[in-house]
């Protein structure tokens, strides 16, 4: 599989596989970005702020955003594999927020 560059705002750039969830990419590279829900499009925590292109959005990202009235502020980290060069900036990280950082999301 190719790898691409994830670099993640504030703590580096890593080599992630192609086809990896961008929210394991992080937290395997040691960021606790949290993923309250598991990774089912449900608690938005895993949200980040792309600070390259974005890549496309599926439909139960997009549904879970707009019923929560926050399309185009934020991206679901859990809900995007890893398809190019990415440089983001996780929004709520757990030791930030003061809890862990929630079901473990599957590959
Ligand atoms: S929406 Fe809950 S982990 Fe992504």
């Amino acid at each position: 599989m190719p790898q691409h560059q994830v670099t993640v705002e504030g703590r580096g750039t890593f080599p992630v596989e192609e086809g990896t969830k961008l929210v394991l990419a992080i937290e395997r590279n040691g960021v606790d970005i949290s993923h309250r829900c598991g990774g089912q499009a449900r608690c938005t925590t895993c949200r980040v702020e792309f600070l390259s292109d974005q890549p496309p959005m599926g439909t139960k990202e997009e549904s879970c955003l707009d019923e929560d009235g926050v399309l185009g502020q934020f991206r679901l980290s859990c809900q995007i594999r890893v398809d190019r060069e990415m440089r983001v900036r996780p929004l709520m990280l757990a030791s930030d927020e003061g809890w862990d950082p929630g079901i473990e999301v599957e590959d």
